[in-house]
């Protein structure tokens, strides 16, 4: 009883807050691939620093529930995941680690599909306490599993924007299409953008961008941003090794440039045309998976 009445006053809190400050909305962003191995998860971390190094607050949502890559990239073990909030077990705030100069990750393990028979009350529950966190997100990045499964089509379609990872082997360009196509076929607005992965030179990831936006064009009359293409760099692998963000322990190296610089052009870009907030997102992911 106790508690369902300081959960009202807050709540009631929370509305008188509402009108006095404008509501925070965040970028959420995922990042995703056809084919498996291309690069996300160095890209998402890498280029969370690299927000966050330019005065913007990221936080990770680390959705391949396959393989919980982002911790294992940064040498740290999550004690819990987003499944412990979905089963009220833990406040979302508990479950958040900060992982480096703020940037904050949330181990998503297989949770996610259980919001889709959530219960109503719990839902609100977690979309309450999403309020508190959202206060500090600016950008909120997924890191997807590769390939196209209903979960990773519920992230991109509740996503404000999208990268698509492509290397320039062939197969890594026909899955990249494949996503496209069936993002485009759930009608979302979010805007498509690409990376071009592990290219020898910037005018080969242009080359490769060209073909895929051709295609896209042509069958789809879908347009398509390029942010860049990040070179072929053995700084990158020497970091997953050392379990430490290329970033930080090579920023000079030639994948350091290229991350900054498409860091800095969805900064500057200002043609994404919905942003939202964090309970928005999860809505529409358990809208999706329902
Ligand atoms: N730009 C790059 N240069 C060299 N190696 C890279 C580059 N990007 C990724 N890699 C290598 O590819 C591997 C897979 O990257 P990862 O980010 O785990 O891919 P994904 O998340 O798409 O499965 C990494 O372990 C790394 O060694
Ligand atoms: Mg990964």
């Amino acid at each position: 009883m106790e508690n369902s009445h300081s959960q009202t006053y807050s709540l009631r809190q929370l509305a008188s807050q509402r009108k006095r400050q404008p509501r925070q909305l965040s970028r959420a962003v995922s990042i995703t691939s056809g084919k498996g191995g291309v690069g996300k998860s160095n890209i998402a971390i890498n280029l969370g620093l690299a927000l966050q190094d330019m005065g913007k607050n990221v936080t990770i949502l680390d959705a391949d529930l396959g393989l919980a890559n982002v911790d294992v990239l940064l040498g740290k073990k999550p004690l819990y995941n987003i499944n412990h909030v979905i089963e009220g077990e833990k406040k979302i705030s508990e479950v958040i680690m900060e992982v480096q100069n703020g940037l904050k990750i949330i181990p998503a393990s297989s949770g996610i599909e259980k919001l889709a028979n959530l219960e109503q009350e719990k839902m609100d529950q977690f979309i309450h306490d999403l309020k508190e966190v959202e206060k500090n997100v600016d950008f909120f990045l997924i890191d997807t599993a590769a390939g196209i499964t209903q979960e990773v089509l519920g992230f991109l379609t509740s996503s404000n924007e999208i990268i698509v990872v492509t290397t320039g082997e062939p197969t890594a360009i026909t899955d990249a299409y494949a996503i496209i196509k069936s993002i485009h076929h759930k009608k979302t607005q979010a805007a498509i953008r690409i990376i071009v992965n592990m290219c020898k030179t910037d005018e080969e990831a242009e080359k490769i961008f060209s073909r895929i936006h051709a295609v896209s064009q042509r069958f789809l009359s879908r347009k398509l941003d390029f942010l860049g293409g990040i070179p072929y760099d053995e700084a990158v692998s020497l970091s997953v090794r050392a379990q430490k963000p290329f970033i930080a322990l090579h920023p000079r190296c030639r994948a350091s440039v290229s991350i900054r610089m498409i860091a800095k052009k969805i900064l500057e870009n200002r043609t994404y045309k919905n942003t939202g907030t964090l309970q928005d997102f999860f809505n529409n992911i358990k809208g999706f998976l329902s």
